[in-house]
Protein backbone atom coordinates (compact mmCIF):
# COMPACT_ATOMS: atom_id res chain seq x y z
CA UNK A 1 0.00 0.00 0.00
CA UNK A 2 1.52 3.42 -1.17
CA UNK A 3 2.07 5.91 1.70
CA UNK A 4 -0.39 8.86 2.13
CA UNK A 5 0.05 11.74 4.06
CA UNK A 6 -3.80 12.74 4.21
CA UNK A 7 -4.22 13.73 7.82
CA UNK A 8 -7.55 15.13 8.13
CA UNK A 9 -8.90 16.84 11.08
CA UNK A 10 -9.77 13.84 13.56
CA UNK A 11 -11.59 15.90 15.70
CA UNK A 12 -9.95 14.96 19.05
CA UNK A 13 -11.42 15.44 22.16
CA UNK A 14 -10.04 17.98 23.90
CA UNK A 15 -7.33 17.78 26.15
CA UNK A 16 -8.29 17.25 30.00
CA UNK A 17 -7.12 19.18 32.93
CA UNK A 18 -6.43 16.16 35.58
CA UNK A 19 -4.79 13.74 33.18
CA UNK A 20 -1.04 13.65 31.24
CA UNK A 21 -1.14 15.18 28.82
CA UNK A 22 0.77 12.91 26.49
CA UNK A 23 -1.37 10.12 27.47
CA UNK A 24 -4.15 11.55 26.43
CA UNK A 25 -2.85 12.83 23.15
CA UNK A 26 -1.73 8.81 22.83
CA UNK A 27 -5.30 7.32 23.67
CA UNK A 28 -6.69 10.12 20.96
CA UNK A 29 -4.30 8.96 18.25
CA UNK A 30 -4.57 5.39 19.08
CA UNK A 31 -7.84 5.53 19.05
CA UNK A 32 -7.93 7.08 15.47
CA UNK A 33 -6.05 4.24 14.27
CA UNK A 34 -8.03 1.59 15.59
CA UNK A 35 -11.43 2.79 14.73
CA UNK A 36 -9.76 3.86 11.23
CA UNK A 37 -10.13 7.63 11.15
CA UNK A 38 -5.90 7.00 10.39
CA UNK A 39 -5.22 4.61 8.23
CA UNK A 40 -2.93 2.25 7.51
CA UNK A 41 0.33 4.63 5.88
CA UNK A 42 -1.07 7.71 7.08
CA UNK A 43 1.48 10.01 8.08
CA UNK A 44 1.16 12.23 10.98
CA UNK A 45 1.71 15.66 11.49
CA UNK A 46 5.13 16.89 12.63
CA UNK A 47 5.44 17.05 16.07
CA UNK A 48 5.62 20.82 15.80
CA UNK A 49 2.31 21.03 14.00
CA UNK A 50 0.84 18.89 16.50
CA UNK A 51 2.38 20.79 19.46
CA UNK A 52 0.99 24.31 18.02
CA UNK A 53 -2.72 23.12 17.12
CA UNK A 54 -3.04 21.92 20.78
CA UNK A 55 -1.07 24.18 22.46
CA UNK A 56 1.47 21.60 23.76
CA UNK A 57 4.95 21.13 24.88
CA UNK A 58 6.76 19.42 22.05
CA UNK A 59 8.41 17.38 24.77
CA UNK A 60 4.26 15.96 25.37
CA UNK A 61 4.04 15.17 21.56
CA UNK A 62 6.88 13.58 21.26
CA UNK A 63 6.52 11.43 24.30
CA UNK A 64 3.09 10.33 22.86
CA UNK A 65 4.50 9.55 19.53
CA UNK A 66 7.15 7.59 21.14
CA UNK A 67 4.58 4.92 23.18
CA UNK A 68 2.98 4.72 19.54
CA UNK A 69 6.21 3.92 17.95
CA UNK A 70 7.02 1.39 20.87
CA UNK A 71 3.13 -0.65 20.91
CA UNK A 72 3.56 -0.89 17.07
CA UNK A 73 0.97 1.77 15.96
CA UNK A 74 3.59 3.84 13.98
CA UNK A 75 6.85 3.62 12.90
CA UNK A 76 9.78 6.91 12.11
CA UNK A 77 11.38 6.79 9.03
CA UNK A 78 14.50 9.32 9.44
CA UNK A 79 14.06 12.95 7.40
CA UNK A 80 10.27 11.55 6.65
CA UNK A 81 8.27 11.23 9.15
CA UNK A 82 6.44 9.30 11.43
CA UNK A 83 3.23 6.91 9.61
CA UNK A 84 0.59 4.66 10.53
CA UNK A 85 2.19 1.57 10.40
CA UNK A 86 1.80 -0.60 7.06
CA UNK A 87 0.19 -3.34 7.35
CA UNK A 88 -1.76 -3.17 10.50
CA UNK A 89 -4.69 -5.02 9.36
CA UNK A 90 -7.47 -2.15 9.45
CA UNK A 91 -10.64 -4.03 9.44
CA UNK A 92 -9.35 -6.47 12.59
CA UNK A 93 -8.27 -3.55 13.84
CA UNK A 94 -11.72 -1.87 13.57
CA UNK A 95 -13.75 -4.61 15.08
CA UNK A 96 -12.15 -3.96 18.28
CA UNK A 97 -14.61 -2.01 20.64
CA UNK A 98 -13.82 1.75 20.93
CA UNK A 99 -15.14 4.23 22.58
CA UNK A 100 -17.28 4.98 19.39
CA UNK A 101 -18.81 1.52 19.44
CA UNK A 102 -21.47 1.22 21.63
CA UNK A 103 -21.51 -1.95 24.20
CA UNK A 104 -24.12 -4.52 23.34
CA UNK A 105 -26.63 -5.00 25.94
CA UNK A 106 -25.61 -8.26 27.58
CA UNK A 107 -28.52 -10.22 26.10
CA UNK A 108 -27.30 -10.02 22.73
CA UNK A 109 -23.75 -10.78 23.83
CA UNK A 110 -22.47 -14.16 22.18
CA UNK A 111 -23.02 -16.65 25.29
CA UNK A 112 -23.45 -19.94 24.96
CA UNK A 113 -27.09 -21.75 25.71
CA UNK A 114 -26.15 -23.00 28.43
CA UNK A 115 -25.00 -19.96 30.17
CA UNK A 116 -29.12 -18.02 28.75
CA UNK A 117 -30.21 -21.09 30.44
CA UNK A 118 -28.22 -20.73 33.92
CA UNK A 119 -29.26 -16.72 33.94
CA UNK A 120 -32.31 -17.35 33.99
CA UNK A 121 -34.32 -15.65 37.29
CA UNK A 122 -30.72 -14.68 38.28
CA UNK A 123 -30.34 -11.34 40.13
CA UNK A 124 -26.83 -9.70 41.26
CA UNK A 125 -27.20 -9.22 44.81
CA UNK A 126 -26.33 -6.01 45.85
CA UNK A 127 -23.37 -4.58 47.70
CA UNK A 128 -24.40 -3.50 51.30
CA UNK A 129 -23.46 0.39 51.16
CA UNK A 130 -25.44 0.56 54.35
CA UNK A 131 -26.10 -1.74 57.22
CA UNK A 132 -29.15 -1.87 59.58
CA UNK A 133 -31.65 -1.91 56.39
CA UNK A 134 -35.01 -3.20 57.65
CA UNK A 135 -35.83 -5.71 56.73
CA UNK A 136 -32.22 -7.20 55.04
CA UNK A 137 -33.38 -11.50 55.15
CA UNK A 138 -29.40 -12.29 54.50
CA UNK A 139 -27.84 -10.18 57.36
CA UNK A 140 -26.22 -10.65 60.47
CA UNK A 141 -25.64 -8.00 63.12
CA UNK A 142 -22.61 -6.41 61.49
CA UNK A 143 -23.37 -3.60 64.28
CA UNK A 144 -22.44 -5.78 67.00
CA UNK A 145 -19.60 -7.47 65.33
CA UNK A 146 -16.55 -7.25 67.33
CA UNK A 147 -14.15 -5.32 64.60
CA UNK A 148 -11.82 -4.34 67.20
CA UNK A 149 -11.29 -7.74 68.56
CA UNK A 150 -10.99 -8.94 64.83
CA UNK A 151 -8.57 -6.69 63.78
CA UNK A 152 -6.63 -7.47 67.02
CA UNK A 153 -6.57 -11.44 66.10
CA UNK A 154 -5.82 -10.68 62.28
CA UNK A 155 -2.63 -8.76 63.17
CA UNK A 156 -1.35 -11.34 65.08
CA UNK A 157 -2.27 -14.16 63.04
CA UNK A 158 -0.64 -11.67 60.46
CA UNK A 159 2.69 -10.54 62.07
CA UNK A 160 3.79 -14.43 63.25
CA UNK A 161 2.58 -16.28 60.03
CA UNK A 162 5.22 -18.61 58.78
CA UNK A 163 6.25 -17.81 55.30
CA UNK A 164 4.69 -20.77 54.55
CA UNK A 165 1.02 -20.12 54.67
CA UNK A 166 1.98 -17.25 51.72
CA UNK A 167 2.78 -20.49 49.74
CA UNK A 168 0.23 -22.90 47.93
CA UNK A 169 -2.46 -23.62 50.37
CA UNK A 170 -4.31 -27.00 50.58
CA UNK A 171 -6.88 -27.52 48.55
CA UNK A 172 -9.25 -28.79 50.90
CA UNK A 173 -8.94 -25.57 53.26
CA UNK A 174 -6.30 -24.52 56.46
CA UNK A 175 -6.03 -27.81 58.19
CA UNK A 176 -6.08 -25.92 61.84
CA UNK A 177 -9.38 -24.41 60.56
CA UNK A 178 -11.04 -27.43 59.41
CA UNK A 179 -9.70 -29.11 62.96
CA UNK A 180 -11.80 -26.31 65.15
CA UNK A 181 -14.61 -26.86 62.25
CA UNK A 182 -14.73 -30.66 62.77
CA UNK A 183 -14.67 -30.00 66.94
CA UNK A 184 -17.70 -27.15 66.76
CA UNK A 185 -20.12 -28.45 64.33
CA UNK A 186 -19.86 -31.93 66.35
CA UNK A 187 -20.42 -30.00 69.72
CA UNK A 188 -23.09 -27.50 68.73
CA UNK A 189 -24.77 -29.96 65.90
CA UNK A 190 -24.05 -33.38 66.74
CA UNK A 191 -22.10 -33.58 63.06
CA UNK A 192 -19.70 -36.64 63.02
CA UNK A 193 -16.66 -36.22 61.22
CA UNK A 194 -12.91 -35.85 61.08
CA UNK A 195 -11.13 -32.73 60.05
CA UNK A 196 -10.35 -34.70 56.82
CA UNK A 197 -14.04 -34.74 56.12
CA UNK A 198 -14.11 -30.98 55.74
CA UNK A 199 -13.81 -28.93 52.98
CA UNK A 200 -13.97 -24.89 53.14
CA UNK A 201 -15.51 -23.29 50.76
CA UNK A 202 -16.09 -19.78 50.04
CA UNK A 203 -19.35 -19.61 51.70
CA UNK A 204 -21.90 -22.04 51.27
CA UNK A 205 -23.06 -21.23 48.04
CA UNK A 206 -20.05 -22.31 46.71
CA UNK A 207 -20.63 -25.72 47.96
CA UNK A 208 -23.50 -25.91 46.54
CA UNK A 209 -21.97 -25.26 43.40
CA UNK A 210 -19.53 -27.65 43.53
CA UNK A 211 -21.81 -30.29 44.39
CA UNK A 212 -23.86 -29.44 41.52
CA UNK A 213 -21.10 -29.42 39.21
CA UNK A 214 -19.55 -32.49 40.50
CA UNK A 215 -22.53 -35.12 41.53
CA UNK A 216 -25.08 -34.31 38.85
CA UNK A 217 -25.11 -34.96 34.71
CA UNK A 218 -27.28 -32.94 32.73
CA UNK A 219 -31.08 -34.60 33.38
CA UNK A 220 -30.74 -35.43 36.38
CA UNK A 221 -33.67 -35.26 38.96
CA UNK A 222 -33.50 -33.20 41.78
CA UNK A 223 -35.85 -32.63 44.96
CA UNK A 224 -35.98 -29.21 45.83
CA UNK A 225 -38.08 -27.97 48.73
CA UNK A 226 -40.67 -25.52 47.15
CA UNK A 227 -41.07 -22.78 48.65
CA UNK A 228 -37.29 -23.12 48.80
CA UNK A 229 -34.08 -21.14 48.58
CA UNK A 230 -33.41 -20.07 45.09
CA UNK A 231 -29.64 -19.70 45.00
CA UNK A 232 -29.94 -23.80 45.86
CA UNK A 233 -31.99 -24.11 42.86
CA UNK A 234 -29.61 -21.89 40.71
CA UNK A 235 -26.59 -23.55 40.90
CA UNK A 236 -28.45 -27.17 40.82
CA UNK A 237 -30.27 -25.88 37.55
CA UNK A 238 -26.53 -24.32 36.09
CA UNK A 239 -25.24 -27.97 36.29
CA UNK A 240 -27.96 -29.33 34.22
CA UNK A 241 -30.32 -30.71 37.25
CA UNK A 242 -33.82 -31.35 35.92
CA UNK A 243 -35.53 -29.19 39.41
CA UNK A 244 -38.12 -31.71 40.79
CA UNK A 245 -40.19 -29.19 43.64
CA UNK A 246 -41.49 -31.05 46.62
CA UNK A 247 -43.94 -29.51 48.60
CA UNK A 248 -43.44 -28.11 52.41
CA UNK A 249 -46.16 -29.48 55.13
CA UNK A 250 -45.82 -28.92 58.48
CA UNK A 251 -43.40 -31.54 59.52
CA UNK A 252 -40.79 -30.33 56.50
CA UNK A 253 -40.04 -31.79 52.79
CA UNK A 254 -43.10 -34.12 52.16
CA UNK A 255 -40.85 -37.33 51.36
CA UNK A 256 -43.67 -39.49 50.22
CA UNK A 257 -44.77 -36.61 47.97
CA UNK A 258 -41.37 -36.60 46.68
CA UNK A 259 -41.01 -40.50 46.02
CA UNK A 260 -43.86 -40.33 43.89
CA UNK A 261 -42.84 -37.23 41.55
CA UNK A 262 -39.07 -38.82 41.46
CA UNK A 263 -38.53 -42.43 43.00
CA UNK A 264 -35.02 -42.35 41.06
CA UNK A 265 -33.51 -38.41 41.92
CA UNK A 266 -30.31 -38.07 42.49
CA UNK A 267 -29.87 -35.22 44.97
CA UNK A 268 -32.72 -33.76 47.38
CA UNK A 269 -31.59 -30.38 48.53
CA UNK A 270 -33.42 -29.41 52.12
CA UNK A 271 -32.57 -27.10 54.78
CA UNK A 272 -34.17 -29.21 58.04
CA UNK A 273 -33.01 -26.98 61.25
CA UNK A 274 -35.22 -24.17 59.77
CA UNK A 275 -36.77 -24.66 56.48
CA UNK A 276 -36.16 -21.74 54.22
CA UNK A 277 -38.06 -19.27 53.96
CA UNK A 278 -40.55 -21.15 56.20
CA UNK A 279 -38.57 -21.75 59.02
CA UNK A 280 -40.64 -25.40 59.51
CA UNK A 281 -38.19 -28.12 61.65
CA UNK A 282 -38.30 -31.10 60.00
CA UNK A 283 -39.94 -33.63 62.38
CA UNK A 284 -37.53 -36.78 63.68
CA UNK A 285 -40.20 -38.97 61.54
CA UNK A 286 -39.19 -37.57 58.12
CA UNK A 287 -35.87 -37.16 58.95
CA UNK A 288 -35.85 -41.23 59.23
CA UNK A 289 -37.66 -41.18 56.04
CA UNK A 290 -35.61 -39.38 53.99
CA UNK A 291 -32.44 -41.22 55.12
CA UNK A 292 -34.29 -44.23 54.58
CA UNK A 293 -34.93 -43.15 50.73
CA UNK A 294 -31.90 -42.03 50.06
CA UNK A 295 -29.93 -44.99 51.11
CA UNK A 296 -31.76 -47.38 49.54
CA UNK A 297 -32.20 -45.08 46.21
CA UNK A 298 -28.06 -44.39 46.39
CA UNK A 299 -29.53 -40.63 46.32
CA UNK A 300 -27.90 -37.61 47.81
CA UNK A 301 -28.72 -35.45 50.24
CA UNK A 302 -27.90 -31.80 50.85
CA UNK A 303 -28.20 -30.37 54.30
CA UNK A 304 -28.01 -26.67 54.65
CA UNK A 305 -27.42 -25.85 57.72
CA UNK A 306 -26.83 -22.21 57.08
CA UNK A 307 -28.11 -20.52 60.29
CA UNK A 308 -29.38 -23.16 62.70
CA UNK A 309 -27.08 -22.13 65.19
CA UNK A 310 -29.87 -19.30 66.03
CA UNK A 311 -33.03 -21.10 68.01
CA UNK A 312 -35.09 -19.29 70.24
CA UNK A 313 -37.33 -21.06 71.41
CA UNK A 314 -38.38 -25.48 71.43
CA UNK A 315 -35.04 -28.36 71.71
CA UNK A 316 -32.55 -27.74 68.85
CA UNK A 317 -32.58 -30.75 66.95
CA UNK A 318 -29.78 -32.20 65.64
CA UNK A 319 -28.39 -31.95 62.14
CA UNK A 320 -29.79 -34.92 59.69
CA UNK A 321 -26.01 -35.86 59.20
CA UNK A 322 -25.56 -37.28 62.96
CA UNK A 323 -28.26 -40.04 62.17
CA UNK A 324 -26.33 -40.70 58.54
CA UNK A 325 -25.72 -44.28 58.58
CA UNK A 326 -24.81 -45.02 54.86
CA UNK A 327 -22.47 -41.89 54.43
CA UNK A 328 -25.69 -40.20 51.79
CA UNK A 329 -25.79 -36.43 53.85
CA UNK A 330 -23.39 -33.61 52.73
CA UNK A 331 -23.42 -31.18 55.15
CA UNK A 332 -23.28 -27.69 53.96
CA UNK A 333 -22.43 -24.68 56.65
CA UNK A 334 -21.22 -20.84 56.94
CA UNK A 335 -19.59 -18.63 58.89
CA UNK A 336 -21.40 -15.86 56.75
CA UNK A 337 -24.29 -15.62 58.69
CA UNK A 338 -23.00 -16.79 62.17
CA UNK A 339 -20.11 -13.73 61.32
CA UNK A 340 -20.32 -11.61 58.88
CA UNK A 341 -21.10 -11.60 54.64
CA UNK A 342 -17.83 -10.24 53.67
CA UNK A 343 -15.56 -13.26 54.89
CA UNK A 344 -17.13 -15.96 52.72
CA UNK A 345 -16.09 -18.54 54.10
CA UNK A 346 -18.01 -21.61 54.45
CA UNK A 347 -17.61 -25.65 54.71
CA UNK A 348 -18.67 -28.89 53.10
CA UNK A 349 -18.77 -32.19 55.56
CA UNK A 350 -18.15 -34.39 52.87
CA UNK A 351 -18.94 -38.47 53.12
CA UNK A 352 -15.38 -39.77 53.04
CA UNK A 353 -15.79 -41.46 49.47
CA UNK A 354 -16.05 -37.98 47.87
CA UNK A 355 -13.16 -36.29 49.85
CA UNK A 356 -10.52 -37.25 46.93
CA UNK A 357 -13.09 -35.84 43.95
CA UNK A 358 -13.71 -32.47 45.74
CA UNK A 359 -9.97 -31.89 46.46
CA UNK A 360 -8.89 -32.96 42.59
CA UNK A 361 -11.55 -30.67 41.93
CA UNK A 362 -10.39 -27.76 43.30
CA UNK A 363 -7.43 -27.63 41.42
CA UNK A 364 -9.28 -26.01 38.14
CA UNK A 365 -12.19 -24.11 40.13
CA UNK A 366 -9.72 -21.84 42.56
CA UNK A 367 -7.27 -23.85 43.51
CA UNK A 368 -7.80 -23.31 47.24
CA UNK A 369 -9.20 -20.86 49.84
CA UNK A 370 -7.35 -17.96 50.55
CA UNK A 371 -4.76 -19.06 53.44
CA UNK A 372 -4.32 -16.19 55.65
CA UNK A 373 -8.35 -15.50 56.35
CA UNK A 374 -8.77 -19.04 57.07
CA UNK A 375 -5.95 -18.10 59.73
CA UNK A 376 -7.61 -15.66 61.21
CA UNK A 377 -10.79 -17.06 61.34
CA UNK A 378 -9.08 -20.70 63.33
CA UNK A 379 -7.73 -18.49 65.64
CA UNK A 380 -10.95 -16.38 66.72
CA UNK A 381 -12.60 -19.62 67.15
CA UNK A 382 -9.90 -21.46 68.97
CA UNK A 383 -9.47 -18.72 71.40
CA UNK A 384 -13.60 -18.79 72.21
CA UNK A 385 -14.52 -15.48 70.44
CA UNK A 386 -16.32 -17.35 68.02
CA UNK A 387 -18.78 -19.21 70.40
CA UNK A 388 -19.00 -15.88 72.50
CA UNK A 389 -20.25 -14.11 69.60
CA UNK A 390 -22.81 -16.71 68.62
CA UNK A 391 -23.65 -16.20 72.02
CA UNK A 392 -24.56 -13.21 72.11
CA UNK A 393 -26.21 -13.09 69.07
CA UNK A 394 -28.78 -15.72 69.65
CA UNK A 395 -29.75 -13.79 72.75
CA UNK A 396 -29.93 -10.46 70.64
CA UNK A 397 -31.77 -11.70 67.52
CA UNK A 398 -34.37 -13.60 70.26
CA UNK A 399 -35.14 -9.60 71.41
CA UNK A 400 -34.84 -8.17 67.98
CA UNK A 401 -37.39 -10.81 66.68
CA UNK A 402 -39.57 -9.73 69.77
CA UNK A 403 -39.19 -6.24 68.94
CA UNK A 404 -40.47 -6.79 65.32
CA UNK A 405 -43.30 -8.99 66.51
CA UNK A 406 -44.65 -6.44 68.98
CA UNK A 407 -44.35 -3.80 66.69
CA UNK A 408 -46.25 -5.23 63.79
CA UNK A 409 -48.94 -6.25 66.32
CA UNK A 410 -49.35 -3.02 67.73
CA UNK A 411 -49.19 -0.94 64.24
CA UNK A 412 -50.23 -3.81 61.73
CA UNK A 413 -52.13 -5.87 63.20
CA UNK A 414 -54.96 -6.12 60.83
CA UNK A 415 -52.56 -6.30 57.78
CA UNK A 416 -49.71 -8.67 58.85
CA UNK A 417 -49.51 -11.53 60.66
CA UNK A 418 -45.72 -11.86 62.09
CA UNK A 419 -44.76 -15.55 62.26
CA UNK A 420 -42.72 -15.69 66.26
CA UNK A 421 -39.67 -17.04 64.38
CA UNK A 422 -38.11 -20.22 66.55
CA UNK A 423 -35.13 -20.07 64.73
CA UNK A 424 -32.98 -18.08 61.97
CA UNK A 425 -32.58 -14.31 60.92
CA UNK A 426 -36.06 -13.91 59.56
CA UNK A 427 -39.44 -14.07 59.60
CA UNK A 428 -42.43 -14.67 57.53
CA UNK A 429 -45.31 -11.92 57.75
CA UNK A 430 -48.34 -13.42 55.90
CA UNK A 431 -50.68 -10.55 54.28
CA UNK A 432 -54.10 -10.87 55.83
CA UNK A 433 -55.78 -10.52 52.31
CA UNK A 434 -58.68 -10.13 52.73
CA UNK A 435 -57.63 -6.46 54.04
CA UNK A 436 -54.90 -5.83 51.57
CA UNK A 437 -55.69 -8.09 48.77
CA UNK A 438 -52.96 -7.14 46.87
CA UNK A 439 -50.36 -10.34 46.10
CA UNK A 440 -47.06 -10.03 47.78
CA UNK A 441 -44.83 -8.79 45.12
CA UNK A 442 -46.56 -5.88 44.54
CA UNK A 443 -47.25 -5.48 48.39
CA UNK A 444 -42.85 -5.70 48.49
CA UNK A 445 -42.39 -3.56 45.29
CA UNK A 446 -44.50 -0.52 47.22
CA UNK A 447 -42.12 -1.42 50.52
CA UNK A 448 -38.61 -0.96 48.44
CA UNK A 449 -39.88 2.47 46.83
CA UNK A 450 -40.28 3.84 50.86
CA UNK A 451 -36.40 2.27 51.30
CA UNK A 452 -37.13 -0.50 52.61
CA UNK A 453 -36.07 -4.34 51.88
CA UNK A 454 -38.30 -7.02 51.48
CA UNK A 455 -38.57 -10.01 50.10
CA UNK A 456 -42.18 -11.68 49.00
CA UNK A 457 -42.62 -15.06 49.82
CA UNK A 458 -44.04 -16.03 46.13
CA UNK A 459 -40.31 -15.73 44.89
CA UNK A 460 -39.12 -18.98 46.20
CA UNK A 461 -41.70 -20.73 44.96
CA UNK A 462 -41.20 -22.87 42.19
CA UNK A 463 -44.71 -24.62 41.69
CA UNK A 464 -46.72 -25.16 44.51
CA UNK A 465 -48.36 -21.64 44.76
CA UNK A 466 -48.12 -19.87 48.66
CA UNK A 467 -50.17 -17.79 50.44
CA UNK A 468 -48.77 -13.94 50.20
CA UNK A 469 -46.56 -13.42 52.23
CA UNK A 470 -43.63 -10.89 53.26
CA UNK A 471 -39.91 -11.92 54.43
CA UNK A 472 -38.89 -9.31 56.89
CA UNK A 473 -35.21 -9.99 57.85
CA UNK A 474 -34.71 -8.57 61.58
CA UNK A 475 -30.88 -10.07 62.67
CA UNK A 476 -29.11 -6.76 60.96
CA UNK A 477 -31.27 -4.06 62.62
CA UNK A 478 -31.37 -2.82 65.69
CA UNK A 479 -34.77 -2.21 67.65
CA UNK A 480 -34.79 1.55 66.48
CA UNK A 481 -34.56 0.23 63.08
CA UNK A 482 -37.12 -2.63 63.30
CA UNK A 483 -39.80 -0.17 64.61
CA UNK A 484 -38.90 2.78 62.27
CA UNK A 485 -39.11 -0.38 59.21
CA UNK A 486 -42.65 -1.23 60.34
CA UNK A 487 -43.99 2.05 60.80
CA UNK A 488 -42.47 2.71 57.20
CA UNK A 489 -44.14 -1.17 55.83
CA UNK A 490 -47.63 0.33 57.39
CA UNK A 491 -47.28 3.48 55.09
CA UNK A 492 -46.54 1.03 52.51
CA UNK A 493 -49.18 -1.52 52.98
CA UNK A 494 -51.76 0.97 53.78
CA UNK A 495 -50.94 2.97 50.34
CA UNK A 496 -51.84 -0.21 48.77
CA UNK A 497 -55.35 -1.16 49.87
CA UNK A 498 -56.12 2.70 48.72
C1 LIG B 1 -30.63 -21.28 52.72
C2 LIG B 1 -29.35 -20.58 52.38
N1 LIG B 1 -28.30 -21.31 51.99
C3 LIG B 1 -27.14 -20.73 51.63
C4 LIG B 1 -26.99 -19.37 51.65
C5 LIG B 1 -25.70 -18.77 51.14
O1 LIG B 1 -24.79 -18.53 52.14
P1 LIG B 1 -23.38 -17.87 51.84
O2 LIG B 1 -23.56 -16.40 51.96
O3 LIG B 1 -22.49 -18.42 52.90
O4 LIG B 1 -22.93 -18.28 50.49
C6 LIG B 1 -28.06 -18.57 52.08
C7 LIG B 1 -28.06 -17.13 52.16
O5 LIG B 1 -27.48 -16.32 51.72
C8 LIG B 1 -29.26 -19.20 52.45
O6 LIG B 1 -30.33 -18.49 52.82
Amino acid sequence: MPKTDTFQDLSLNPPPNNQDLWRWLYTELRAAILDGRLKSGTRLPSTRSLADQYQLSRGTVVTAFDQLQAEGYTSTEVGSGTYVTLGLPDRAMKAIPTRNTPNLPPSRAKVSKRTRAMLKDVHVLPTSHSIGKAFRSFEPAIDLFPTELWARVAARVLRHAPRSLYGHGSATGYQPLRRVIAEYIGSSRGVHCTAEQIVVTSGAQQALDLISRLLLDPGDQVWMEDPGYSGAWQTLRAAGARIVPVPIDSEGLNVTAARKLAPQAKIVYCTPANQFPLGITMSAERRVELLHWASTAGAWIIEDEYDAEYRYFGRPVAALQSLDQSGSVIYVGTFTKMLFNALRIGFLVLPPRLVEIFEAARTFVDRHPPTLDQAILAEFISEGHFHQHVRKMRQTYAERMSVLKESALAHLSDQLDVVDAAAGMRTIAWLKTQKTSISDKTAAQRATKLGLEVLPLSTFALKHTTKPALILGFAGCNPAELRRGISVLATALRTSTN
